[in-house]
């Protein structure tokens, strides 16, 4: 019996009151069922519990900290969940080589606490610092907040250690930043259809000890857009997140935070300079010449994170108002105007929530109730020469319109990919390649 099989390998839970809590994603949308969740603590555990499933033609979905937002690691087919949480092993900080090397299960929170004891920092950050892990977001080649500064966690990520789906193992922790013996293999956004990520190797950055933080209560995107324009030409500018007067009331609601500013705007821009020096100067005088009707700047770290939790306690928010429908996109900067005034008939009787991350032209577009209108979203976006899935990944609720944003050859190259590593279809089914 697999159950019996499995255990004698790692730790198995088939209680429906425990695994239940892996079978449905944060925003109570996706919602699965699992005979089994089998909880590995090593990377040789991993492989084992991949060769059981494997010899049994039996379906894995890996997970992490299940906060993925597209149902890419809920099992939606009844399948067995290969949880990352045991695999929490943080190495030492190598402070010459700026690397760390982290276990898939470590949540970003804990990653961030232990390189910044050792002075230095990790690029990537988001809301979800305390629940993400690095595997998934390397599955989901994770955004965030600072991607106009230091990149996806792609571009963070040096080498990465995995377990195919026939169990064999694939190590790349050796941290060399130069090593061109053929190209690396594509875990990053490859959402747990390619391989299960088990380690991986990441690239550090200075941590930068002086902040400073600004909300800009602005009339519309095109003065954000404008205001961004000008702000992108300090070299310290490391977060430029916008949300709505409409989402701003229901996080107000929501959390009963007092008003940030003395009057209501249609826009707020929330920017942040870091650097080895004080940035607030130059951040101050730039601020001082734009035309913004009102500024509010962060006295101190505790004002920085008040001033970020408007922006950040969006999601949570529109959960409690109801299941969203979230849509990821991304857009040319220049086609984000005529896109927002467009946005609210494309979604017709729904509740619109926005908010995202200006610099990528990066909109989580969050639709409650009413009819669904992801297809005349998503159509718009790709006339427009934008992406359907900025950060969030496809997972399972967007491979109906992965045609809108990739080619019929990106498409067949992507299947022929999965196809040479997965060809039974174990790992992940439904996922990114259906
Ligand atoms: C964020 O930017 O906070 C995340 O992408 C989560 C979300 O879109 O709800
Ligand atoms: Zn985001």
């Amino acid at each position: 019996m697999l159950e019996e099989r499995l255990s004698r390998i790692t730790q198995v839970v088939a209680d429906p009151s425990v695994t239940a809590g892996y079978c449905t994603d944060f925003t109570g949308r996706w919602r699965g069922s699992t005979p089994l969740v089998v909880l590995p603590a090593s990377t040789a555990e991993v492989a084992e519990v991949i060769r059981v499933c494997a010899g049994e033609g039996v379906p894995v979905v890996p997970q992490g900290g299940n906060t993925g937002l597209v149902g890419g690691g809920v099992p939606m087919g009844g399948e067995v969940v290969l949880s990352s949480r045991r695999l929490t092993g943080l190495g030492p900080v190598d402070a010459s080589a700026q690397q760390v090397t982290a276990g898939a299960g470590v949540v970003l929170a804990a990653l961030q606490r232990h390189v910044r004891a050792a002075g230095l920092d990790f690029g990537v950050d988001f809301a979800a610092r305390d629940g993400a892990t690095v595997g998934g977001m390397i599955a989901t080649n994770a955004g965030g907040e600072r991607v106009l500064r230091y990149g996806t966690t792609r571009a963070n990520v040096v080498g990465v250690e995995a377990v195919l789906a026939d169990g064999s193992v694939v190590s790349r922790l050796g941290g060399l930043p130069k090593d061109n013996t053929g190209f690396e293999l594509p875990f990053a956004g490859s959402e747990g259809a390619l391989g299960v990520v088990t380690a991986a190797r990441l690239r550090l950055v200075p941590l930068l000890e002086h902040r400073a933080t600004a909300l800009l209560g602005l009339p519309g995107v095109p003065a954000a857009l404008a205001a961004l324009a000008v702000l992108r030409t300090l070299d310290s500018l490391e977060m430029a997140e916008f949300f709505l007067s409409g989402g701003l009331r229901l996080v107000r609601e929501h959390t009963g935070l007092p008003a940030p500013t003395r009057v209501e705007h249609a826009v707020y821009l929330l920017v942040e300079c870091a650097a080895h020096r004080d940035p607030a100067p130059e951040l101050h005088a730039l601020l001082a010449a734009l035309d913004a009707p009102e500024i509010v700047v962060a006295a101190d770290t505790a004002d920085r994170y008040r001033l970020w939790r408007y922006r950040e306690a969006h999601t949570e928010a529109i959960n409690a108002r109801g299941v969203p429908v979230k849509l990821d996109v991304a857009l040319p900067l220049g086609e984000l105007p005529a896109f927002l005034d467009e946005l609210p008939a494309l979604a017709g009787d729904a509740e619109l929530y926005l908010f995202g991350h200006l610099a990528e032209g990066n909109l989580h577009v969050n639709l409650i109730g009413g009819r669904d209108a992801t297809e005349p979203v998503l159509r718009r976006v790709a006339r427009a020469g934008g992406s359907i899935s900025a950060e969030h990944g496809v997972g399972r609720a967007k491979t109906p319109w992965l045609h809108l944003s990739r080619s019929p050859a990106e498409l067949a190259a992507l299947r022929a990919v999965k196809h040479a590593l997965d060809p039974a279809g174990l790992l992940n089914p439904g996922v990114l390649v259906p």
